[in-house]
C-alpha cells in the first residue's frame, strides 16, 4: 500500500530523518512511537505527501509520488489520503457537518451527495445530533471525531494521524480508538498512526519504533 524507501530529511544543518524504510500493507494498523523530537511528525507528513524528503522515494499503490506536479499532488490527496491531526484543526466559523463536507467539495462532489455522505459518517459516528454545532460547541471528544469523520468524506484508503488522542481524557480515547478498528472493519481502511500513548500503541497490528531518525529494529 505504502513504501518508503531511503528517506532522508534535513531541517538546515539537522538531519530529521537519516534513512527511512517503511512498508505499510492494506488494512494494516501501524503505530509509530518514539521519544519527542524522533522525527515521527516530519515522517508522517513525507509519507502524506504534504512535505517532500531531500532524498528517498514514497510509492502508493506503485506509483512514486515525487514524480508529480503540485496540482496533480494535491488531488492525488485530497482523494487517497485522510489526515487526523493532534489538534483538531476545524474551521471556527463552520459547523461540524460544514467541516467534514469541505474535503468533498475541494474533490468536486456534489453539495448534495456531499451532504448526503457527511451526514452518513456523522451518524455512524454518533454526531447527528451534533451536526449543525459550532467546533466551541463541542467536546474535545466530539471535535476529534468531527476531524475523523472529516478525514474520511472521500473514502481515502488510508488515513494519517499524528497524536489524535493526545488532548482527550482516557474515556474519549478509548472510543476514538475503537474507532478506527471498526472503520479498517467496515470499510478496510488503512491507518498510520503517531502516537506516545501505549494503551493503543499495544493494541495496533505493529508498532514502529523510531529512535533519532531511525526505525529501531527490535
Ligand atoms: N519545519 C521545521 N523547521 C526546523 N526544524 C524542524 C521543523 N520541523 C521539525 N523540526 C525539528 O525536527 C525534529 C523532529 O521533529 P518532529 O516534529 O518530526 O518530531 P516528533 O517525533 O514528531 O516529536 P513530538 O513527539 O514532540 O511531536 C525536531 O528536533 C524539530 O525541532
Ligand atoms: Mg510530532
Amino acid at each position: 500500500m505504502i513504501r518508503l524507501e531511503g528517506i532522508t530529511k534535513s531541517f538546515g544543518s539537522l538531519q530529521v530523518l537519516k534513512g527511512i524504510d517503511l512498508e505499510i500493507n492494506k488494512g494494516e494498523i501501524v503505530s509509530i512511537v518514539g521519544p519527542s523530537g524522533a522525527g515521527k511528525t516530519t515522517l508522517l507528513q513525507i509519507m502524506g505527501t504534504l512535505d517532500e524528503p531531500d532524498a528517498g522515494t514514497v510509492e502508493f499503490d506503485g506509483t512514486v509520488v515525487s514524480w508529480m506536479k503540485e496540482k496533480e499532488l494535491s488531488a492525488f490527496r485530497n482523494k487517497n489520503i485522510g489526515f487526523v491531526f493532534q489538534f483538531h484543526q476545524l474551521l471556527p466559523e463552520f459547523t461540524a457537518l460544514e467541516n467534514v463536507m469541505i474535503p468533498a467539495f475541494i474533490a468536486g462532489v456534489s453539495s448534495k451527495e456531499a451532504n448526503e455522505r457527511a451526514l452518513e459518517i456523522l451518524e455512524f459516528m454518533g454526531l447527528t445530533e451534533r451536526a449543525s454545532h459550532k467546533p466551541n460547541e463541542l467536546s474535545g471528544g466530539e471535535k476529534q471525531r468531527v476531524a475523523v469523520a472529516r478525514a474520511l468524506i472521500n473514502h481515502p484508503a488510508v488515513i494519517l494521524a499524528d497524536e489524535p488522542s493526545g488532548s482527550l481524557d482516557t474515556h474519549n480515547k478509548e472510543e476514538l480508538h475503537q474507532l478506527f478498528f471498526d472503520l479498517r472493519e467496515r470499510l478496510g481502511q488503512t491507518f498510520v498512526i503517531v502516537t506516545h500513548d501505549d494503551n493503543l500503541s499495544k493494541i495496533t497490528d505493529r508498532t514502529v519504533n523510531m529512535v533519532d531518525g531511525m526505525i529501531k529494529k527490535v
